[in-house]
């Protein structure tokens, strides 16, 4: 054996490097949810990095976490889970908008609108949980850089089942969706990755879209590769407009929404549909994707329909699969990505500022107030017009009544209490709808 050598400097490097991330794991806590006691009383005394852990149970309750570096982490013990039920009569079962944020093991069901959802949130990871309908998205993280969705099961959402939208590098991986107007969705977004998800018995399996009138005006760069996708015909339930039993989907805007968004690129670019499986796809189309087919004399289920005229696409295998509207499809390049491309995460946490309290007023507004609230219509909730004209300047006692809010329409149903959003986020939100709100 040789003598010990002196540590070179980076030998030294690694050291302190392997030091400061003990250290930087030593020092978050880790608190103890019980059954019957609150999620969110412990967020609420939780420190960022801290953990959270909760055993089985049942909790009925919003949860938000406005923190960085928080795990919520559930304890699954001899198949008892922990459970977030929503009762079909919360919004929201886990909003999200700090960063560095891991949702795992949680069984949510019952939500109306959300299950699990991010805003705004970079360096996200949401694994391990399971998110039962009915509800309007399953697992939605929203508007957020650099995030993992792994090995959830997510079904019975009135939309997509996980729906990724306005982000960029995010992994979708391993994860089942079934029961669902959409399994997997990705929309306004850049570089994902949707590879190894078994994705059934949806009305469509996969989907990249574009929407008009949302910050992010383009998609691109989405893989889709190494999934199963089966038996995706399942009767839309969904209002017209949307269309029955397709595999994947890539569709132009136009196909789904008419609001013209000038400042748009309405068609997604550089989607690669890779190798799949595709199993009994679009036995039972109807409505516009009946007609199209009609047209084009297809009489199979579709496996791939691409609508519009998006740019750099490519598809493999396509003498195997029955492709409508793929023309102007390349044929990808075998193993080109998939040798190149393991992850659309990037090598290191993208840099996450804290969120000003007006971003954080409008982040909010977005991923609560609009899962009953729309700016001139009536939804669950009366509109936005009506509430501004009611409360003009008044943003404390707009946010006042969120926390409690009391009956005063006899038409509309009660307003679930919002106080589980911190006092300051209230009032951010109040007067994000009072000042700044226009459309
Ligand atoms: C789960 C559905 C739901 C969510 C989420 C929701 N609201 Fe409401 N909201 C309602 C309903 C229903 C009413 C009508 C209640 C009534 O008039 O009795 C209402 C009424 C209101 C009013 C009218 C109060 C008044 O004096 O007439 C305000 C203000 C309001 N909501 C603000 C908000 C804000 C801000 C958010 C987001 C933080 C939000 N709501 C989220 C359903 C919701």
């Amino acid at each position: 054996m040789r003598g010990s050598k002196p540590m070179t400097a980076s030998a030294l490097a690694l050291a302190i490097a392997w030091i400061s991330l003990a250290a930087s794991q030593a020092l978050g806590a880790t608190l103890t949810v019980k059954a019957g006691e609150s999620i969110q009383a412990a967020v609420k005394r939780a420190l960022p990095g801290d953990r959270i852990e909760v055993e089985p149970g049942l909790y009925r309750e919003t949860v938000f976490i406005d923190k960085d570096g928080i795990e919520l982490s559930g304890i699954v013990r001899g198949g008892q889970w922990p459970v977030l039920d929503g009762e079909n009569e919360l919004n929201d079962g886990v909003l999200v908008s700090g960063h560095g944020v891991t949702i795992e093991r949680l069984w949510v069901k019952r939500y109306k609108g959300n299950g699990i959802m991010t805003q705004g949130s970079n360096n996200y990871r949401i694994a391990y949980n399971v998110v039962e309908g009915p509800c309007f998205y399953a697992i939605f993280p929203q508007f957020g850089k650099n995030g993992l969705v792994t090995h959830n099961v997510a079904f019975g959402s009135e939309d997509a089942a996980i729906y990724v939208g306005m982000s960029d590098n995010v992994d979708v991986v391993h994860n089942q969706t079934y029961a669902s107007i959409i399994g997997i969705e990705s929309e306004n977004s850049h570089d994902i990755l949707i590879e190894n998800n078994y994705v059934h018995d949806n009305v469509v399996g996969i989907a990249t879209t574009m929407l008009p009138a949302l910050p992010v005006k383009s998609s691109d760069r989405i893989i889709i590769r190494n999934n199963i996708v089966a038996r995706n015909n399942m009767k839309n339930t969904a209002p017209p407009g949307d269309n029955d039993g397709v595999g994947v989907m890539v569709s132009e805007t136009n196909f789904l929404v008419t609001t013209p968004d000038d400042r748009m690129d309405p068609f997604p670019d550089s989607t690669q549909v890779l190798r799949n499986v595709f199993l009994n796809n679009g036995s039972n189309p109807q409505g516009t994707l009946r007609d199209l087919l009609d047209i084009a004399g297809v009489e199979r289920g579709v496996d791939v329909l691409a609508t519009g005229k998006g740019r750099d696409h490519c598809i493999a295998d396509r003498l195997a699969l029955t492709t409508l509207g793929t023309r102007n499809f390349a044929d990808c390049a075998p193993g080109t990505t998939s040798a190149a491309v393991a992850s659309m995460q990037t090598a290191k946490p993208v840099v996450a500022t804290p969120y000003t309290a007006d971003q954080k007023g409008r982040l909010t507004y977005l991923a609560v107030c609009t899962g009953c609230h729309t700016y001139n219509s009536k939804l669950v909730g009366p509109p936005m017009v009506v509430i501004k004209a009611l409360y003009g300047k008044d943003a404390q006692r707009l946010a006042d009544y969120i926390a409690k809010p009391v009956r005063k329409r006899p038409d509309y149903p009660e307003m679930p209490s919002q106080d589980y959003l911190p006092e300051d986020i209230r009032l951010a939100v109040a007067r994000y709808i009072l000042s700044e709100l226009s459309h």
